[in-house]
């Protein structure tokens, strides 16, 4: 573990990087009892609201691009240009942004994996509602190309370009969830509880890298963090929480073997790839909704929910442990729109 001097440094060293305040930090902590009673007992479970952080529907995206976009800002950029599906929560939260700070701002997005014949997902609708440019591809492989010469061209025309990349998954953007770890901790230690495991969604990788590094500076957040893929191998994802975490570790000076010792990835609950529902993750979507009120998303936090549902099945997680489940949005993927509205 990081020693305490370490932790004092890293902490001041986070607070002294930019970051614009966008959202309605700090989110609620609930507990979820009824969950709990519906899979006839097993841990206690809380759950970490950030489907409440606010601008574009909120989600985890909002806290990695408080910095990048402080980031922007100072280096004057005018326009931002980031990228994902359709349906993709960091494009949409994005474009909120940029409209709140006054940026222009260019999606490339690629095809879902399901759609409605005569709809069009709600998440690309709002994106327009929000001013962005949108740029449609035909698949994930021409994203990087395509950012690149819709930024070269924004630089022809003079302006100043920031490139996001995908998910907002760089060291500067997981210090968003590094911050976040700080403020879950000092919300458990004000309650007094300890959380032994952590279950979130992980994709690419920016929200678990944030989070084991956040583990080292604030050890009150949790003992274990399990990320639960909706996409990539656990292998996979691994590797790219690797490397963004020792980017984090190099922004704010913490060991980054012990880092590496604390990525968990499961990548069981996949099914048929992103985007596709799986039988588990519509039970965990339906059952969150009947036994407490609180909506999942079908691409990311159901599949994730699905995991630990499965682990409580198995007994794998004692009666006498505290999970916290932490909702990163999404919602907005259970709404679809006509084609051709307004
Ligand atoms: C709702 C939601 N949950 C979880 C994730 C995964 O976060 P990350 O991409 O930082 O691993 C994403 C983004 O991909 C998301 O939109």
């Amino acid at each position: 573990m990081t020693s305490d001097e370490q932790r004092e440094w890293a902490s001041r060293r986070l607070l002294e990087v930019p970051r614009l305040e966008l959202s309605h930090a700090p989110t609620p902590i609930e507990e979820l009892p009824r969950l709990r009673v519906a899979l006839g007992g097993g841990p206690r479970i809380l759950i970490k609201r950030d489907d409440y952080l606010g601008p574009g529907f909120g989600g985890n995206k909002v806290r990695k691009l408080e910095y990048l976009l402080a980031e922007a800002k100072r280096a004057g950029a005018e326009v931002v240009i980031t990228c994902g599906g359709v349906k993709s929560n960091h494009a949409r939260v994005t474009a909120a942004l940029c409209a709140r700070v006054g940026l222009e701002c260019a999606l490339v997005l690629n095809p879902a994996a399901i759609g409605y014949q005569g709809t069009e997902p709600a998440s690309l609708h709002i994106d327009r509602l929000f001013g962005a440019k949108i740029h449609l591809i035909g698949s994930r492989l021409e994203r990087e190309p395509m950012m690149e010469s819709l930024a070269a061209h924004y630089r022809q025309q003079g302006k100043r370009v920031a490139v996001i990349p995908l998910g907002a998954s760089v060291p500067a953007g997981a210090l968003g969830l590094v911050r976040a770890a700080g403020e879950v901790a000092q919300q458990l230690a004000q309650r007094q509880l300890k959380v032994d495991l952590l279950y979130h969604c992980s994709s690419s990788g920016g929200t678990q890298a944030g989070l084991v590094a956040g583990q080292q500076i604030f050890p009150g957040l949790c003992r274990k963090v399990v990320g639960v893929s909706p996409d990539g191998t656990a292998a996979e994802i691994a590797e790219t929480v690797s490397s963004i975490a020792s980017g984090v570790g190099e922004l704010l000076g913490i060991d980054n073997g012990e880092m590496r010792e604390s990525i968990h990835v499961f990548d069981g609950y996949v099914g048929n790839g992103y985007g596709i529902p799986t039988p588990e993750g519509e039970e965990a979507l339906r059952i969150l909704a009947q036994t407490e009120g609180v909506l999942l998303d079908p691409v990311y936090t159901a599949k994730a929910m699905a995991g630990l549902i499965d682990q409580i099945r198995r007994g794998a997680i004692g009666e006498d442990q505290t999970v916290l489940f932490w909702h990163t949005g999404g919602q907005m993927a259970l709404f679809y729109v006509p084609e051709d509205a307004a």
